[in-house]
């Protein structure tokens, strides 16, 4: 049983506003020469289209069986093959080295402390192939939206829910009216760069949203895109 269980009858309409990070990983994609695996692949939202636009199967791991039945249910639907497996990105391991491994819409801030970051970017880094690339998303912790929701009561596309920020935790607590409630640990731009030296990636690019403008004061996400170094090359 995972928190995200119960998410996966509504997730779409929860969802809903996240449109704009699909043809970003798409082109990401397009580019890889090899295996493409998504973490926390959810209900196939990013990886369906993926594997439409590279005519290849996509590897997708996540810790929600109700997730996943949902997501193998889209896919034969779409006709697409996704290799769907129940796991923990924080034990990913692959048999072929990825060229490409994609955690879209902040699956990466339900990482609690920095040890779980720090293994999973290990991870990734030991299954990329030399010049594979790491991309993610997550929000900026922006203490003014901060004041505006904590605890108050809001309802989106037919979801009444609310969010409690825990800011000694670096947290916000999740709460459907509904019943699920899940958690998330926001990340500083220092950490994701010091994620990124001990596991050895390096930084192709950040941006500020998925147009690719440049991150920026001000830019409500992060929108990484890190590299598995060639040996040889600086
Ligand atoms: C916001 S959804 C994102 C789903 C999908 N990537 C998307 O973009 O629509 C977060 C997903 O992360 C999964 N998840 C949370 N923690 C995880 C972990 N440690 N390992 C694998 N999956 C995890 C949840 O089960 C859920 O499906």
């Amino acid at each position: 049983m995972s928190v995200y269980d119960p998410m996966a009858a509504i997730y779409d309409d929860w969802a809903a506003d996240m449109t704009e990070d699909v043809d970003f990983y798409v082109s990401l994609a397009r580019e890889a020469n090899g295996p493409v695996v998504e973490l926390a692949v959810g209900t196939g939202r990013v990886a369906i289209p993926v594997a439409e636009a590279i005519g290849r199967r996509v590897i997708g791991i996540d810790a929600s069986p109700a997730m996943l039945a949902e997501a193998r249910r889209r896919a034969q639907a779409a006709r697409v093959d996704l290799d769907l497996r129940l796991g923990d990105m924080r034990a990913l391991a692959l048999d072929e080295p990825a060229a490409l491994v994609i955690c879209p819409f902040r699956s990466l801030l339900h990482l609690p402390t920095w040890a779980d970051r720090r293994i999973v970017f290990e991870r990734v880094a030991a299954a990329l192939r030399p010049g594979g690339r790491f991309a993610w998303n997550a929000f900026v912790f922006d203490p003014a939206v901060a004041v505006e929701i904590d605890g108050v009561w809001r309802e989106e596309h037919g979801i009444r829910h609310r969010v409690d920020y825990a800011p000694a935790d670096c947290r916000i607590d999740v709460t459907l009216e509904a019943g699920p409630a899940f958690s998330l640990w926001w990340v500083s731009p220092s950490e994701w760069a010091g994620l990124l030296d001990v596991s050895g990636l390096e930084l192709e690019a950040l941006y500020g949203w998925f147009d690719r403008r440049a991150f920026a004061e001000g830019s409500r996400e992060f929108v990484c895109v890190a590299r598995r170094p060639e040996p040889g090359r600086a």
